[in-house]
């Protein structure tokens, strides 16, 4: 594991196991309309999750966690709050996606057997028909939790810009309507100013969290961090945050400075 400052790793002592809401979270006054994320530190700089119904783009340079983050996020959902999840991966297998977290000790398969996570690789051909069948998927197994891993995949394959853009917001219309909460991965290439792979997808959707790595000079390393960009309906937190992966997930540290 790459070197981390003291000061996150003296807090873990502080907080509780790495599931379940941070002992002392802020209440929000619409804690029902919020999907607790299962990212230790996290909730409590969003109002205690995300927007229930809602789409949030989770983007990030290569290898900040964004896969890890989905993961723990639908686990999480099916193991500790009974909201059963769809993982669709349109890159990796079903496999390498359960076969990639069990070093966290997580078992996705039992979830999958007893239905309480569907992983699918559908193909990418029309919209509508991957549409159809995300939400096939969710009235299967009743999901509350869905993610997309990655959606630039699904906007290259679109001409142009606004289809791209268009197929975001029907995809935000569909949550609300079957009442799913998405977490839809955006890869960023080095240098990109934008938090997608059009630069628009981040106006469509709910909220906007970013995982990076900063450099530390003082360490030479650099260090995971987490910055929630945007969440709509939330008097979020715009703090940098140190982010870590431990043995058994990622964990945010809200109190922490990365700098
Ligand atoms: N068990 C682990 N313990 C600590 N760190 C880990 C562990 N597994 C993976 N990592 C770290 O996480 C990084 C990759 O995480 P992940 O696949 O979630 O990122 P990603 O943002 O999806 O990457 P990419 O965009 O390249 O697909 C690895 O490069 C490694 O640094
Ligand atoms: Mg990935």
């Amino acid at each position: 594991m790459a070197p981390r400052s003291k000061q996150p790793a003296q807090r873990a002592k502080k907080q509780a196991s790495s599931f379940g809401a941070p002992e002392q979270a802020q209440r929000p006054k619409d804690n029902e309309k919020r999907i607790q994320t299962g990212i230790q530190g996290l909730d409590e700089l969003i109002e205690g999750g995300l927007p229930r119904g809602g789409v949030t783009l989770l983007s990030g340079h290569c290898g900040t966690g964004k896969a890890t983050f989905a993961t723990q996020f639908i686990y999480y959902g099916a193991k500790e709050k009974n909201e059963p999840g769809v993982y669709i991966t349109l890159e990796e297998e079903p496999e390498e996606v359960m076969g990639d977290v069990k070093r966290f000790g997580w078992d996705m398969e039992k979830l999958v057997k007893d239905k309480k996570i569907s992983i699918i690789k559908p193909e990418i051909t029309k919209f509508d028909t991957l549409k159809k069948t995300i939400e096939d998927e969710i009235d299967k197994i009743g999901a509350k939790r869905l993610v997309i891993n990655p959606f630039g995949l699904i906007a290259a394959y679109f001409a142009n810009v606004y289809d791209a853009r268009k197929a975001l917001a029907s995809l935000r219309r569909q949550m609300q309507k079957l009442d799913c909460t998405a977490l839809v991965v955006a890869d960023i290439k080095e240098g990109e100013q934008t938090f997608s792979f059009t630069g628009y997808e981040e106006f469509v959707v709910t909220g906007v969290i970013v995982l990076d790595l900063a450099f530390k000079k003082e360490s030479n390393s650099y260090v995971r961090t987490l910055f929630v960009r945007k969440m709509e309906k939330s008097n979020h937190s715009l703090k940098l945050v140190p982010l870590e992966i431990k043995p058994d997930g990622l964990v945010v540290y809200p109190d922490a400075e990365v700098f």
